[in-house]
């Protein structure tokens, strides 16, 4: 029997996407099927050009060596490249970019890099689990800002900060992200200019996970913070961002992203890898530099594909009865207010809820930060079909009073 504590897991919550896992296991025990739109996990395969040049290059035996550094310099060029075609901005491969393994690797460890006991981070509430995870992991103050469509996100994070100098601290990180997991909130180039000159003036760094770069529905490319009115030399002086190929490219359990901006954090990051990791496996890099380069077609589809799916599932909910539901402007996710008739208890009852009685399950938004407790929210994995059948499913339930049903 161990005694001694483990603070730096044992005082992490529990991570937002298992906390009804013990439900949703109970009640397929059942033989229920279960309609699973918990976790944004894409659900159609790697596009084959991208899989056939990982397995042309798996055959090669010096691909199976370690590559110790900040990745392949082929990799490292095409995200390069990228950056240049959608952003007009150029990054020195040697100095401003690193490639991760998977944006949610490069942010925790770019945390560990570079924030201590007593520094200050401020992320959005609620947020994708890590943006508040990572600093804490790393020992560091969390202050939450809010992340909600009736705040410009500049606005929210001066409140932010503003609230932290009054207490006589000093933020040293800002994490944002664009568009928003879990809300689905997209912001204008000018909305994001403004934000990037609030953390500017704070005398802030700013890390902004582009994961949903290709998945504004408005525009045909997310704003990145090298292109959103400042001057991207003087963004690169406080701040990174990091794009994952998960979900442009379907490849989530490839684990592949890159961090580009600012020398000395890139830098921080790539110090703490050579200790961690040898780079990850070779045939993955070469894949994920064809697809940098020749992929933009599949991001359109699925673009295309998850504004559909949004349409028909925010349609069905409508229809089954659930109010105050709207279409997102971007992600993979619907973040729905949770309707009176399904709980007034919060997010974890509503999603208990619906797993037990509809056998639909969904991520409860108090999973995301304190401010998601009044949603839940649905990822968009699921064709047309077997969205209507969980609207009806739903429908079902709203139909049958709550004593009832037993709740
Ligand atoms: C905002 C955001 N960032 C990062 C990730 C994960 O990226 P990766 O698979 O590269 O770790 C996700 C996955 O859902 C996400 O929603």
């Amino acid at each position: 029997m161990i005694s001694w504590p483990f603070p730096r897991a044992e005082n992490l919550p529990t991570y937002g996407f298992v906390i009804t896992d013990a439900v949703k296991a109970r009640v397929r025990a059942t033989g229920a099927d279960i309609i699973d739109l918990g976790l944004g996990n894409p659900d159609r395969p790697t596009p084959g050009p991208i899989v056939e040049r990982l397995l042309e290059t798996a055959v090669i035996g010096k691909n199976h060596r370690y590559h110790p550094g900040r990745g392949l310099l082929p990799l490292r060029e095409a995200a390069a490249a990228w950056y240049t075609k959608r952003y007009g901005v150029r990054f020195d491969v040697e100095q401003e970019l690193v490639i991760t393994m998977g944006a949610k690797e490069g942010m925790s460890n770019l945390c560990l890099a570079i924030l201590d006991r007593g520094d200050l981070a401020l992320a959005p509430d609620p947020c994708y689990p890590i943006h508040a995870g990572a600093p804490r992991i790393a020992g560091a103050d969390v202050a939450l800002y809010r992340a909600a469509l009736d705040i410009a996100p500049a606005d929210a994070v001066a409140e932010s900060i503003a609230r932290a100098e009054k207490s006589g601290r000093r933020v040293k990180l800002v994490i944002a992200n664009y568009p928003q997991n879990p809300t689905g909130q997209v912001i204008s180039r000018e909305q994001m200019g403004a934000l990037v000159r609030v953390v500017q003036r704070s005398g802030a760094m700013l890390l902004h996970d582009l994961a949903y770069a290709d998945f504004d529905f408005r525009a045909r490319n997310a704003p990145s913070i090298f292109d959103c009115g400042v001057p991207a030399d003087e963004v690169k002086a406080f701040g990174v961002e990091t794009f994952s190929m998960s979900k442009s490219y379907n490849m989530p359990g490839w684990r592949i992203a890159f961090m580009a901006g600012n020398a000395r954090l890139v830098g921080a990051l790539a110090h703490l890898k050579t200790y961690l990791d040898y780079g990850t496996f070779a045939p993955l890099q070469y894949a994920a530099a064809w697809a940098l380069e020749h992929g933009d077609g599949f991001a359109e589809e699925l673009r295309e594909l998850y504004m559909r799916r949004a349409h028909a599932l925010v349609g069905g909910l409508r229809h089954a009865g659930w109010e105050g539901v709207t279409e997102p402007s971007g992600t993979m996710f619907v973040w729905a207010p949770i309707p009176r008739a399904l709980s007034q208890k919060g997010s974890l009852d509503a999603t208990t809820r619906l797993i037990e009685q509809a056998h639909v399950a969904v991520a409860p938004g108090v999973g995301f930060g304190p401010g998601g407790d009044g949603h839940v929210r649905f990822a968009l994995i699921e064709d047309p079909p077997r969205i209507a059948e969980a609207c009806e499913r739903i429908g079902r339930l709203f139909s049958v009073p709550r004593r009832a049903a037993g709740a």
